[in-house]
């Protein structure tokens, strides 16, 4: 190992980055050192969160070619949405190539892009660069879903045969900021932004343990979108509010459920079966992330909000609202589920850990952004069902242009 601790810069100060910096505090061998933010406030009041928690001396940059230049940063982490994820990725490598700096290493939140194009274009300008890249999606590192994997694999599938259903689903009451909303900007909308979870997570859990991506191929892809919830009038309404007037669900909506089923072919030639469920029209305590792995003897469950810590409030407990207990959170009265640890339960930790060893032994990631490629070509080929309400082969023809209809303003279920 050359380097024993890496320098870590991210760009984005919101929500996921501050899940990242908590989960520095089960890191060894990496500081956070800086922070690029659209407003240079943002990022100062991340930099003095890292500080106060003591994972890097973490100073905020006015840009990223100025954080790229500083010789104490070594990898970057791509924390910003989803619309500036390749204006994010070409200043990188603009200022890799112009000579400011050097970097051993990227990794980047899901999805990689919006769409196909945007994907490919972000695996080919890190390996332009010549960089390391990981691609950050924590659920393959959930302590439940790893664990579970090895017990199921090495105890029911050996002796029985292999797992040949999985079914993943990520749901919650909706996002927390608008631009999530908005079909242009995240690409999407919760088939883009969750299912990009469940998609890989299952493949993961269908994959034999040590065999890399192309173990599985996909066959064909059925898939269902509808806008449940935030098309009722007084739903439309909060969101509209919420983003000063722009977010517009009665004329622009996005999808707030979707489903798909997606058919593989094992290593054998044997099918195999994903089945997702996703939406920002759940109301529970919180988000629910659950996974199903189904075997010829045996089967797997997890649910987040099974969790072993639960906390009860009368009536009289009137507090004000919060994240405190679970993400996403929606109550503080009654019988509550709690999630101790959701730095660690959600696979942040892990996934940090991972990458950070990756990038200081100068290896590749195991998940990296070849496999956010291949998600968001599932993720398409899903939209591309739900538009032709028809089960489509894999991969479709057009897959590297497609753009789905609700990225272009133009998907409205209650007009058809
Ligand atoms: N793995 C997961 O489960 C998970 C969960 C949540 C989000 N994510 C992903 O993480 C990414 C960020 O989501 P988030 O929830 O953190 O969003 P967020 O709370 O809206 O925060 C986004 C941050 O990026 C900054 N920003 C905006 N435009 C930028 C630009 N052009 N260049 C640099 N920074 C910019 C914002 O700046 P200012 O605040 O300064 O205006 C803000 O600090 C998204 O891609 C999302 O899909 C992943």
């Amino acid at each position: 190992m050359a380097k024993r601790k890496l320098g870590v810069g991210f760009i984005g100060a919101g929500f996921i980055t501050r899940f990242h910096i908590r989960s520095w505090l089960s890191i060894r061998d990496a500081d956070i050192l800086g922070i690029v933010s659209r407003t240079e406030e943002r990022a100062k009041e991340a930099a003095a969160l890292a500080k106060k928690l003591n994972v890097g001396e973490a100073k905020a940059y006015k840009s990223i070619t100025d954080m790229v230049a500083d010789p104490a940063i070594d990898a970057i982490w791509i924390c910003a949405p989803n619309f500036a994820r390749l204006e994010n990725m070409e200043e990188i490598v603009d200022a890799l190539e112009r000579g400011k700096g050097e970097l051993i290493g990227v990794t980047c939140e899901k999805p990689l892009g919006r769409n196909v194009k945007e994907a490919r274009a972000m695996l080919e300008l890190v390996q332009k660069a010549g960089l390391l890249d990981g691609y950050l999606e924590n659920q393959v590192f959930a302590p439940s879903v790893v664990r579970g994997k090895e017990i199921i694999w090495t105890r029911g599938a050996a002796i029985s045969g292999r797992p040949y259903l999985a079914r993943a689903a990520e749901e919650h009451s909706g996002p927390h900021m608008p631009w999530f909303w908005e079909g242009e900007l995240q690409g999407g909308g919760v088939l883009n932004d969750m299912m990009c979870h469940s998609v890989e997570e299952a493949r993961f859990m269908l994959t034999p343990p040590g065999a890399d991506r192309n173990a599985l191929t996909p066959v064909k892809i059925n898939a269902h979108t509808s806008c449940l919830k935030w098309q009722i009038p007084d739903y439309a309404r909060i969101l509209y509010e919420n983003s000063g007037g722009k977010t517009d669900y009665i004329r622009r909506p996005a999808e707030d459920f979707a489903r798909s089923l997606l058919e593989y072919k094992d290593e054998n030639g044997e099918k195999l079966i994903v089945e997702t469920t996703t939406s920002w029209s759940f109301v529970g305590a919180g988000l629910r992330l659950s996974m199903e792995l189904l075997g010829p003897e045996y089967s797997l469950l997890i649910n987040t909000l099974d969790s072993g810590l639960k906390v009860f409030f009368s009536r009289n407990v009137k507090g004000s609202a919060g994240e405190d207990l679970v993400e996403k959170q929606n109550a503080e009265m009654g019988l509550m589920p709690v999630v101790s640890d959701e730095e660690s339960e959600y696979g942040y930790i892990a996934e940090n850990r991972h990458m950070i060893l990756s990038f200081l032994r100068g290896k590749r990631p195991e998940e990296n952004f070849a496999d956010g490629v291949n998600v968001t070509e599932l993720l398409m080929t899903a939209y591309m069902s739900a538009e032709q309400e028809k089960t489509i082969a894999f991969p479709p023809p057009d897959l590297d242009s497609f753009v789905p209809a609700v990225a272009k303003g133009e998907w409205n279920p209650k007009k058809s």
